[in-house]
Protein backbone atom coordinates (compact mmCIF):
# COMPACT_ATOMS: atom_id res chain seq x y z
CA UNK A 1 0.00 0.00 0.00
CA UNK A 2 1.05 3.68 -1.03
CA UNK A 3 1.27 6.01 2.09
CA UNK A 4 -0.46 9.38 1.70
CA UNK A 5 2.06 12.19 -0.13
CA UNK A 6 2.36 13.76 3.25
CA UNK A 7 3.59 11.02 5.28
CA UNK A 8 6.37 10.68 2.50
CA UNK A 9 6.85 14.67 3.23
CA UNK A 10 8.20 13.73 6.98
CA UNK A 11 11.65 13.09 7.96
CA UNK A 12 12.12 9.48 9.33
CA UNK A 13 11.45 9.18 12.94
CA UNK A 14 15.02 10.31 15.18
CA UNK A 15 13.92 7.77 17.81
CA UNK A 16 13.26 5.05 15.34
CA UNK A 17 16.88 4.85 13.81
CA UNK A 18 18.26 5.19 17.51
CA UNK A 19 15.62 1.99 18.51
CA UNK A 20 17.10 -0.11 15.58
CA UNK A 21 20.53 1.11 16.35
CA UNK A 22 20.01 0.11 19.89
CA UNK A 23 18.60 -3.07 19.29
CA UNK A 24 21.59 -3.92 17.06
CA UNK A 25 24.33 -3.19 20.23
CA UNK A 26 22.00 -5.24 22.80
CA UNK A 27 22.19 -7.92 19.84
CA UNK A 28 26.02 -7.99 20.57
CA UNK A 29 25.87 -8.21 24.75
CA UNK A 30 26.04 -4.39 24.85
CA UNK A 31 25.40 -2.72 28.08
CA UNK A 32 23.46 0.17 26.52
CA UNK A 33 23.43 3.83 28.58
CA UNK A 34 20.07 5.60 27.42
CA UNK A 35 20.38 9.36 27.57
CA UNK A 36 18.47 9.53 23.89
CA UNK A 37 15.09 10.04 24.92
CA UNK A 38 13.61 12.71 27.14
CA UNK A 39 11.83 9.90 29.14
CA UNK A 40 11.89 10.95 32.71
CA UNK A 41 13.23 8.00 34.42
CA UNK A 42 11.27 8.66 38.29
CA UNK A 43 8.02 7.24 39.26
CA UNK A 44 4.99 9.22 39.25
CA UNK A 45 4.34 10.47 42.81
CA UNK A 46 2.72 8.29 45.20
CA UNK A 47 -0.70 10.39 45.70
CA UNK A 48 -1.11 10.90 41.85
CA UNK A 49 -1.00 7.16 41.36
CA UNK A 50 -3.14 6.06 44.41
CA UNK A 51 -5.87 8.59 42.95
CA UNK A 52 -5.46 7.01 39.67
CA UNK A 53 -6.26 3.32 41.32
CA UNK A 54 -9.19 4.39 43.60
CA UNK A 55 -10.80 6.21 40.47
CA UNK A 56 -10.17 3.39 37.72
CA UNK A 57 -11.77 0.75 40.36
CA UNK A 58 -15.46 2.61 40.23
CA UNK A 59 -17.27 1.95 37.06
CA UNK A 60 -18.61 5.22 36.73
CA UNK A 61 -15.57 6.16 35.13
CA UNK A 62 -15.02 3.71 33.04
CA UNK A 63 -17.31 4.78 30.17
CA UNK A 64 -16.37 7.65 27.10
CA UNK A 65 -15.40 11.42 28.24
CA UNK A 66 -17.08 13.93 27.68
CA UNK A 67 -16.38 17.63 28.16
CA UNK A 68 -19.27 18.54 29.95
CA UNK A 69 -18.37 15.75 32.36
CA UNK A 70 -18.16 16.98 36.18
CA UNK A 71 -14.34 15.36 36.13
CA UNK A 72 -13.46 17.60 32.74
CA UNK A 73 -14.73 20.47 34.44
CA UNK A 74 -13.16 19.91 37.88
CA UNK A 75 -9.79 19.17 35.77
CA UNK A 76 -10.09 22.53 33.84
CA UNK A 77 -10.84 24.53 36.56
CA UNK A 78 -7.75 22.70 38.49
CA UNK A 79 -5.42 23.81 35.53
CA UNK A 80 -7.09 27.20 35.81
CA UNK A 81 -5.99 27.63 39.33
CA UNK A 82 -2.64 26.25 38.78
CA UNK A 83 -2.44 28.52 36.38
CA UNK A 84 -3.14 31.75 38.54
CA UNK A 85 -0.97 30.25 41.38
CA UNK A 86 1.98 29.94 38.95
CA UNK A 87 2.16 33.17 36.65
CA UNK A 88 -1.02 35.46 38.00
CA UNK A 89 -3.10 34.90 34.93
CA UNK A 90 -6.52 34.66 35.17
CA UNK A 91 -8.14 31.95 33.01
CA UNK A 92 -11.68 31.14 32.25
CA UNK A 93 -11.92 27.39 32.84
CA UNK A 94 -14.46 26.76 30.39
CA UNK A 95 -13.65 28.79 26.91
CA UNK A 96 -9.67 28.99 27.80
CA UNK A 97 -8.19 26.03 29.28
CA UNK A 98 -8.17 22.96 26.83
CA UNK A 99 -6.84 19.16 28.87
CA UNK A 100 -5.34 17.06 25.72
CA UNK A 101 -4.34 13.79 25.66
CA UNK A 102 -0.74 14.61 25.86
CA UNK A 103 0.67 18.01 24.70
CA UNK A 104 2.20 16.31 21.29
CA UNK A 105 -1.30 15.77 20.52
CA UNK A 106 -2.70 18.88 20.60
CA UNK A 107 0.47 20.41 18.74
CA UNK A 108 0.34 18.01 16.29
CA UNK A 109 -3.62 18.84 16.03
CA UNK A 110 -3.25 22.87 16.04
CA UNK A 111 -1.81 22.47 12.79
CA UNK A 112 -4.47 20.34 11.44
CA UNK A 113 -7.18 22.79 12.45
CA UNK A 114 -5.62 25.42 10.69
CA UNK A 115 -3.47 25.41 7.74
CA UNK A 116 -4.77 24.94 4.44
CA UNK A 117 -1.81 24.01 1.65
CA UNK A 118 -0.74 27.26 1.06
CA UNK A 119 -0.33 28.69 4.92
CA UNK A 120 2.93 28.93 5.80
CA UNK A 121 3.75 28.09 9.50
CA UNK A 122 7.11 29.39 11.12
CA UNK A 123 9.00 26.92 13.06
CA UNK A 124 12.54 27.75 14.79
CA UNK A 125 15.07 24.91 13.34
CA UNK A 126 15.89 22.84 15.94
CA UNK A 127 13.05 22.28 17.54
CA UNK A 128 11.15 19.60 19.11
CA UNK A 129 9.89 17.31 15.95
CA UNK A 130 6.25 17.26 16.15
CA UNK A 131 6.41 21.59 16.42
CA UNK A 132 7.65 20.99 12.08
CA UNK A 133 5.85 17.51 11.26
CA UNK A 134 2.62 18.45 12.41
CA UNK A 135 2.81 21.17 10.02
CA UNK A 136 4.03 18.60 7.25
CA UNK A 137 1.31 16.45 8.18
CA UNK A 138 -1.43 18.92 8.09
CA UNK A 139 0.09 19.38 4.46
CA UNK A 140 0.91 23.21 5.36
CA UNK A 141 4.56 25.11 4.20
CA UNK A 142 7.15 24.68 6.46
CA UNK A 143 9.37 27.69 6.99
CA UNK A 144 12.44 27.60 8.96
CA UNK A 145 13.64 29.85 11.62
CA UNK A 146 17.24 29.04 12.01
CA UNK A 147 18.23 29.43 15.78
CA UNK A 148 21.90 29.02 17.00
CA UNK A 149 24.33 30.62 19.39
CA UNK A 150 24.80 33.72 17.58
CA UNK A 151 21.19 34.54 18.43
CA UNK A 152 21.24 33.21 21.75
CA UNK A 153 18.74 30.09 19.89
CA UNK A 154 16.17 32.63 19.89
CA UNK A 155 14.85 33.16 16.13
CA UNK A 156 15.52 36.82 14.24
CA UNK A 157 11.46 38.17 13.73
CA UNK A 158 13.38 41.12 11.44
CA UNK A 159 14.74 38.87 9.09
CA UNK A 160 11.81 36.68 7.98
CA UNK A 161 11.06 37.98 4.32
CA UNK A 162 7.36 40.25 3.98
CA UNK A 163 5.99 37.82 1.21
CA UNK A 164 6.41 35.14 3.40
CA UNK A 165 5.30 36.68 7.11
CA UNK A 166 1.97 37.49 4.23
CA UNK A 167 1.48 34.10 4.04
CA UNK A 168 2.38 32.92 7.55
CA UNK A 169 -0.62 31.78 9.26
CA UNK A 170 0.89 30.92 12.79
CA UNK A 171 4.32 30.95 14.43
CA UNK A 172 5.97 28.29 16.97
CA UNK A 173 7.96 29.26 19.92
CA UNK A 174 9.21 26.93 23.35
CA UNK A 175 11.03 28.07 26.15
CA UNK A 176 12.89 26.91 28.21
CA UNK A 177 13.83 24.78 24.66
CA UNK A 178 14.32 21.63 23.76
CA UNK A 179 16.41 20.55 22.38
CA UNK A 180 18.92 23.37 22.77
CA UNK A 181 17.46 24.04 26.51
CA UNK A 182 18.00 27.93 25.62
CA UNK A 183 15.70 30.31 27.91
CA UNK A 184 13.67 33.59 26.74
CA UNK A 185 12.76 36.71 29.13
CA UNK A 186 9.52 38.53 28.80
CA UNK A 187 11.16 41.28 26.27
CA UNK A 188 11.65 38.34 23.82
CA UNK A 189 8.27 37.39 24.43
CA UNK A 190 6.48 41.24 24.08
CA UNK A 191 8.71 41.41 21.11
CA UNK A 192 7.11 37.70 19.62
CA UNK A 193 3.38 38.88 20.76
CA UNK A 194 3.30 42.47 19.12
CA UNK A 195 4.97 40.91 15.43
CA UNK A 196 2.25 38.23 15.74
CA UNK A 197 -0.16 41.04 16.49
CA UNK A 198 1.00 43.26 13.81
CA UNK A 199 1.51 39.73 10.89
CA UNK A 200 -2.24 38.62 11.89
CA UNK A 201 -0.14 35.19 12.83
CA UNK A 202 -1.17 33.33 15.33
CA UNK A 203 1.41 32.42 18.18
CA UNK A 204 1.94 28.41 19.95
CA UNK A 205 3.86 28.71 22.70
CA UNK A 206 4.93 25.24 23.91
CA UNK A 207 5.68 25.20 27.39
CA UNK A 208 6.62 22.06 28.24
CA UNK A 209 9.90 22.63 30.93
CA UNK A 210 7.82 25.51 33.23
CA UNK A 211 8.78 23.61 36.38
CA UNK A 212 12.39 22.45 35.40
CA UNK A 213 14.34 25.56 35.87
CA UNK A 214 17.21 25.86 37.84
CA UNK A 215 19.23 28.97 39.86
CA UNK A 216 16.44 31.26 40.28
CA UNK A 217 15.31 31.58 37.01
CA UNK A 218 11.46 31.33 36.68
CA UNK A 219 10.09 30.73 33.34
CA UNK A 220 7.94 33.37 31.80
CA UNK A 221 4.68 32.34 30.41
CA UNK A 222 3.79 34.25 26.99
CA UNK A 223 -0.28 35.00 28.34
CA UNK A 224 1.97 37.57 31.22
CA UNK A 225 2.12 39.59 27.84
CA UNK A 226 -0.64 42.25 27.80
CA UNK A 227 -2.64 41.69 24.63
CA UNK A 228 -1.18 37.90 23.89
CA UNK A 229 -4.31 36.34 24.88
CA UNK A 230 -5.64 38.06 21.66
CA UNK A 231 -3.38 35.87 19.23
CA UNK A 232 -1.71 32.84 21.41
CA UNK A 233 -1.57 29.75 23.16
CA UNK A 234 0.30 27.85 25.14
CA UNK A 235 0.51 23.88 25.62
CA UNK A 236 1.95 22.42 28.94
CA UNK A 237 2.05 18.90 29.66
CA UNK A 238 2.25 16.89 33.15
CA UNK A 239 4.91 14.11 31.53
CA UNK A 240 8.10 16.26 33.03
CA UNK A 241 6.82 18.53 35.86
CA UNK A 242 4.93 15.29 37.58
CA UNK A 243 6.72 12.17 35.59
CA UNK A 244 3.38 11.16 34.20
CA UNK A 245 4.81 10.92 30.47
CA UNK A 246 3.21 7.57 29.58
CA UNK A 247 -0.31 9.01 31.14
CA UNK A 248 -0.82 10.93 28.24
CA UNK A 249 -2.13 14.32 29.80
CA UNK A 250 -1.47 17.54 29.22
CA UNK A 251 -3.62 20.98 28.06
CA UNK A 252 -3.87 24.02 26.08
CA UNK A 253 -4.50 27.41 27.77
CA UNK A 254 -5.01 30.80 26.16
CA UNK A 255 -6.85 32.27 23.16
CA UNK A 256 -10.54 31.06 22.97
CA UNK A 257 -11.10 30.97 19.32
CA UNK A 258 -8.03 29.00 18.68
CA UNK A 259 -8.94 26.69 21.72
CA UNK A 260 -12.56 25.90 20.16
CA UNK A 261 -11.11 25.14 16.90
CA UNK A 262 -8.70 22.63 18.09
CA UNK A 263 -11.76 20.99 20.45
CA UNK A 264 -13.55 20.98 17.62
CA UNK A 265 -10.77 19.16 15.33
CA UNK A 266 -10.31 16.68 18.27
CA UNK A 267 -14.15 16.06 18.96
CA UNK A 268 -13.75 14.07 15.36
CA UNK A 269 -10.69 12.09 16.27
CA UNK A 270 -10.65 11.22 19.99
CA UNK A 271 -13.27 10.99 23.09
CA UNK A 272 -10.84 12.33 25.62
CA UNK A 273 -8.74 11.30 28.40
CA UNK A 274 -9.66 8.61 30.90
CA UNK A 275 -11.57 9.72 33.35
CA UNK A 276 -9.30 7.53 36.31
CA UNK A 277 -6.07 10.10 34.43
CA UNK A 278 -8.34 13.06 34.67
CA UNK A 279 -9.28 12.61 38.64
CA UNK A 280 -5.24 11.27 38.74
CA UNK A 281 -4.49 14.87 37.11
CA UNK A 282 -6.63 17.17 39.41
CA UNK A 283 -4.40 15.31 42.75
CA UNK A 284 -0.94 16.57 40.61
CA UNK A 285 -1.89 20.12 40.12
CA UNK A 286 -3.86 20.64 43.00
CA UNK A 287 -2.24 18.31 45.51
CA UNK A 288 1.67 19.36 47.44
CA UNK A 289 4.03 20.04 44.97
CA UNK A 290 6.90 18.97 46.79
CA UNK A 291 7.36 16.17 44.37
CA UNK A 292 8.35 19.21 41.83
CA UNK A 293 10.87 20.78 43.74
CA UNK A 294 12.33 16.94 44.98
CA UNK A 295 12.42 16.06 41.43
CA UNK A 296 13.84 19.66 39.90
CA UNK A 297 16.83 18.87 42.69
CA UNK A 298 17.12 16.02 41.35
CA UNK A 299 18.01 17.10 37.84
CA UNK A 300 19.99 19.84 39.05
CA UNK A 301 22.56 17.36 40.75
CA UNK A 302 22.24 15.67 37.47
CA UNK A 303 23.10 18.66 35.36
CA UNK A 304 26.09 20.08 37.92
CA UNK A 305 27.47 16.76 37.89
CA UNK A 306 27.22 16.16 33.87
CA UNK A 307 28.62 19.53 32.73
CA UNK A 308 31.85 19.05 35.54
CA UNK A 309 32.04 15.38 34.36
CA UNK A 310 32.72 16.05 30.87
CA UNK A 311 34.35 19.09 31.40
CA UNK A 312 36.69 16.21 32.80
CA UNK A 313 37.42 15.09 29.98
CA UNK A 314 38.03 17.99 27.90
CA UNK A 315 34.25 18.45 26.58
CA UNK A 316 33.13 21.38 26.92
CA UNK A 317 29.03 21.91 27.61
CA UNK A 318 26.86 25.02 28.51
CA UNK A 319 25.23 24.81 31.60
CA UNK A 320 22.02 24.86 31.01
CA UNK A 321 19.11 27.22 33.10
CA UNK A 322 16.49 24.95 32.41
CA UNK A 323 15.03 21.51 30.85
CA UNK A 324 16.95 17.96 31.96
CA UNK A 325 19.05 18.21 29.10
CA UNK A 326 22.67 19.38 28.01
CA UNK A 327 23.26 20.34 24.10
CA UNK A 328 26.20 20.28 23.27
CA UNK A 329 28.80 20.87 19.96
CA UNK A 330 30.45 17.49 19.04
CA UNK A 331 33.85 17.47 20.72
CA UNK A 332 36.29 18.86 17.84
CA UNK A 333 38.35 15.60 17.36
CA UNK A 334 34.94 14.10 15.73
CA UNK A 335 33.30 17.42 14.28
CA UNK A 336 34.09 15.83 10.62
CA UNK A 337 31.13 13.62 11.70
CA UNK A 338 27.34 14.27 10.89
CA UNK A 339 25.55 14.29 14.79
CA UNK A 340 24.17 10.66 13.24
CA UNK A 341 27.37 9.44 12.54
CA UNK A 342 28.78 10.51 15.83
CA UNK A 343 25.60 8.97 17.63
CA UNK A 344 25.79 5.99 15.78
CA UNK A 345 29.37 5.50 16.71
CA UNK A 346 28.74 5.97 20.38
CA UNK A 347 26.26 3.66 20.32
CA UNK A 348 28.08 1.17 18.52
CA UNK A 349 31.43 1.24 20.21
CA UNK A 350 30.23 2.15 24.21
CA UNK A 351 26.54 1.31 24.15
CA UNK A 352 25.80 5.52 25.14
CA UNK A 353 22.74 6.98 23.56
CA UNK A 354 22.40 10.50 22.85
CA UNK A 355 20.12 12.06 20.62
CA UNK A 356 21.70 13.58 17.08
CA UNK A 357 20.70 17.00 16.34
CA UNK A 358 19.66 16.81 13.37
CA UNK A 359 16.77 14.58 15.04
CA UNK A 360 15.44 18.28 15.60
CA UNK A 361 16.01 19.28 12.40
CA UNK A 362 18.92 20.33 9.68
CA UNK A 363 20.19 23.54 11.83
CA UNK A 364 20.81 21.37 14.94
CA UNK A 365 24.01 19.68 12.98
CA UNK A 366 27.05 19.80 14.67
CA UNK A 367 25.52 19.47 17.91
CA UNK A 368 24.04 16.25 20.44
CA UNK A 369 21.73 15.94 22.88
CA UNK A 370 22.00 14.44 26.69
CA UNK A 371 18.74 13.76 28.51
CA UNK A 372 19.19 13.34 32.04
CA UNK A 373 17.19 10.81 32.78
CA UNK A 374 19.54 8.26 34.44
CA UNK A 375 21.21 8.19 38.29
CA UNK A 376 24.89 9.92 38.92
CA UNK A 377 26.48 6.31 38.58
CA UNK A 378 25.15 5.63 34.94
CA UNK A 379 25.80 9.13 34.21
CA UNK A 380 29.20 8.47 35.49
CA UNK A 381 29.74 5.56 33.61
CA UNK A 382 28.34 7.00 30.40
CA UNK A 383 31.44 9.75 30.95
CA UNK A 384 34.14 7.17 31.61
CA UNK A 385 32.66 5.27 28.03
CA UNK A 386 32.71 8.97 26.13
CA UNK A 387 36.05 9.06 27.57
CA UNK A 388 37.49 6.13 25.55
CA UNK A 389 36.49 7.53 22.53
CA UNK A 390 37.08 10.45 22.76
CA UNK A 391 40.89 9.15 23.82
CA UNK A 392 40.68 6.78 20.60
CA UNK A 393 42.94 6.82 17.87
CA UNK A 394 41.34 8.27 14.73
C1 LIG B 1 9.10 20.73 24.09
C2 LIG B 1 8.21 19.56 24.29
N1 LIG B 1 6.91 19.69 24.04
C3 LIG B 1 6.06 18.66 24.18
C4 LIG B 1 6.51 17.43 24.59
C5 LIG B 1 5.53 16.29 24.67
O1 LIG B 1 4.92 16.23 25.90
P1 LIG B 1 3.67 15.26 26.13
O2 LIG B 1 4.19 14.08 26.87
O3 LIG B 1 2.70 16.08 26.94
O4 LIG B 1 3.09 14.90 24.80
C6 LIG B 1 7.86 17.24 24.87
C7 LIG B 1 8.37 15.92 25.26
O5 LIG B 1 9.54 15.65 25.30
C8 LIG B 1 8.73 18.35 24.71
O6 LIG B 1 10.04 18.23 24.94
Amino acid sequence: MDEANRMKRLPRYLFSIIDDLKKEARDRGVDIIDLGMGNPDQPTPGHIVDELCERARDPENHGYSRSIDSVECSLREAIAKWYGAKFGVHLDPDSEVLPLIGSKEGIAHISLAFLNSDDIALVPNPAYPVHFNGVLIAGGILHNLPINEENHFLPDLDSIPLDILERAKMMFLSYPNNPTTAVATKGFFNKAVSFAKKHRIMLIHDLAYSDIVFDGYEAPSILQIDGSREIAVEFHTLSKSYNMAGWRIGFAVGNAGILKSLAKTKGYIDFGLFKPIQYAAIRALTGPQGCVRKQVETYKKRRDFMVDALANIGWNVPMPRATFYLWARIPDKYSALTSMEFVSLLIREVGVVLAPGTGFGEYGEGFVRFALVEGEDRLAEAVERIKTILEMEV
